[in-house]
């Protein structure tokens, strides 16, 4: 059964259009082998989400933790906060937060700590250049980048489970994805290189998700690729006549 996690981003904008969308997840909810599903809502409506959780059999997350442990950091999120309030998942590193936010490989390393430490299960989005070109895959990139956030990591990994999304830039909200060879090619590549860093011995868990422009019409094809265990989806994930696709 492959995850399906729905990234809300900063939408919908009011509580009337999440109860529409927690409707239509909840009539699928009794639907036999449904995706398992994550919802990543914007955090002020996690109460909201948390009240439905046992309806909608979905597990709930945030779309960035902070760096630090707590303190004057306005606008922020700590791991232990999200984890204390029974959350299980924190998205880490999502292009348009190293966007707009700027963070560096080094604050998406210190993330991770933080949501490892707090026992949260990290998606960690790679896999991103400067100006990157549609199908062409930057190995040494990815290599270098989950090289740069997993080693810090390592003993913290230790037993844990991780998800790494393959997000290519051009692909997100375009309505474009890769082929289904190169996503193959690319989230293998990216096991491997987690395999390579984590010892075996330390029995972390590494699965790989794949993000952008995944939406009704393909989501059956991606299925077919046996290395992805699941998919990051935006605004498909808003959408209340794709959503039964997605968690079918
Ligand atoms: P999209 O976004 O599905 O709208 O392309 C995916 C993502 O950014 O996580």
């Amino acid at each position: 059964m492959k995850t399906v996690i729905f990234n809300w981003k900063m939408n919908p904008s009011s509580l009337d259009e999440v109860n529409k969308i927690i409707a239509v997840i909840e009539a699928e909810s009794v639907a036999v082998g449904r995706s398992e599903l994550v919802i990543l809502p914007p955090s002020i409506y996690i109460n909201l989400l948390q009240q439905k959780q046992s309806n909608i059999f979905a597990s709930l997350g945030v779309q960035d933790i902070s760096d630090s442990e707590n303190g004057a950091y306005t606008g922020q999120l700590s791991a232990e906060m999200v984890s204390n309030l029974g959350l299980e998942y924190a998205l880490i590193g999502h292009s348009e937060t190293r966007k707009y936010q700027h963070y560096t490989t080094q604050d998406i390393a210190n993330k991770l700590t933080q949501a490892l430490k707090y026992n949260l299960t990290p998606i960690l989005c790679v896999g991103y250049e400067e100006n990157p070109k549609a199908n062409e895959i930057n190995i040494d990139l990815i290599k270098q980048e989950l090289s740069d956030i997993i080693i810090p990591n390592r003993e913290l990994l230790a037993k844990n489970q991780i998800l790494i999304a393959y997000e290519p830039i051009w692909a997100i909200g375009s309505g474009i994805t890769p082929s289904l060879d190169s996503i193959e090619t690319v989230s293998i590549l990216i096991k491997k290189t987690f395999q390579d860093i984590i010892p075996a011995e330390l029995e972390s868990t590494a699965n790989i998700l794949y993000g952008g422009s995944v939406n009704r019409g393909n989501i059956s094809e991606l299925k077919t690729i046996t290395s992805v265990s699941g998919f990051l989806i935006g605004g498909a994930s808003l959408d209340t006549n794709q959503i039964p696709s997605l968690l079918s």
